[in-house]
């Protein structure tokens, strides 16, 4: 589904981001990327979408990434951007939501239906018809993922899905994600996110892939996440010292 051979990237000419970087993701794995801020988690998840050209050889469900292949690439991966500011163009929430479904040759009946019962599932109802630049940094992000769940799409790229949403929230966004039997790839510094919703681990540290494996090989290995800047998920290191008697 998602092939990475050889990519190296650099935003400028002196700093290489992505440095020949090789990955496979088959259809249906559920994969967590993890690495420190600046790791170019983000950036690798711009690369899948064409949104920076890159050296080597990227495919998408059979497709290179290049030009002719960007607009049915994204109708193939819908993708949660780390800022939901930038996701979000329309004035309500609707009209972004329905964006899509019509775009791709929907009627309006049966993509107004398609909103309902995405925002219903989401317990978002009372958002509908909110208007996106009034809405707090939690409700924008729900609302973002539940635009992109509208596009059924087939693969999804979550940039930090869970960052300022509140408990209640976090838990919907969780279940939702493990009800989808597509194929996922969540950047998130929230590992105790991804050891709720992913199978594999990637973690990428200086422009490379370190680690690479099942979810209990990598986050309950607390040296290796040390040596990266990370840290053990908070359901694993258990009660804080100073808690502990
Ligand atoms: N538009 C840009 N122009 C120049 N440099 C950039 C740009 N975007 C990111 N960078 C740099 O590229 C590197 C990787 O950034 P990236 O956003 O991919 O990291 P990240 O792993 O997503 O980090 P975070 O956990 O903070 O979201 C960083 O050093 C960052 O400063
Ligand atoms: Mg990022």
């Amino acid at each position: 589904m998602i092939e990475f051979k050889d990519v190296t990237f650099g935003y400028s000419k002196e700093n290489e981001v992505l440095k020949g970087i090789s990955f496979s993701v088959e259809e249906g794995e559920r994969v967590g990327l993890i690495g420190s801020n600046g790791a170019g988690k983000s950036t690798l998840m711009k690369a899948m979408l064409g949104l920076i050209s890159c050296e080597g050889e990227i495919s998408i469900d059979g497709l290179r990434v290049e030009q002719k292949n960007i607009a049915a690439i994204r109708k193939t991966l819908g993708y949660v951007l780390q800022d939901s500011d930038n996701q979000m163009f329309m004035p309500t929430v609707l009209e972004d939501m329905i964006f899509g479904p019509l775009n791709y040759g929907m009627g309006r009946a049966e993509a107004e239906k398609l909103v309902d019962d995405t925002l219903e599932r989401m317990s978002l109802l009372h958002l509908k018809n909110r208007q996106n630049y009034k809405m707090s940094g939690g409700e924008k992000r729900m609302a973002a993922i539940a635009t992109i769940l509208a596009m059924q799409p087939k693969g999804m790229l979550m940039d930090e899905p869970s960052t300022a949403l509140d408990p209640r929230n976090r838990r919907r966004l969780i279940e939702i994600l493990n009800e989808l039997p597509v194929t996922k790839i969540i950047a998130t510094h929230d590992l105790d996110l991804v050891l709720e919703t992913c199978d594999r681990v990637l973690l990428l540290a200086n422009g490379t892939i370190v680690a690479d494996g099942k979810v209990e090989e990598i986050l309950w290995n607390q040296e290796l996440l040390e040596q990266y800047n990370l840290e053990l998920p908070f359901c694993i290191a258990g009660i804080p010292e100073r808690f502990k008697q």
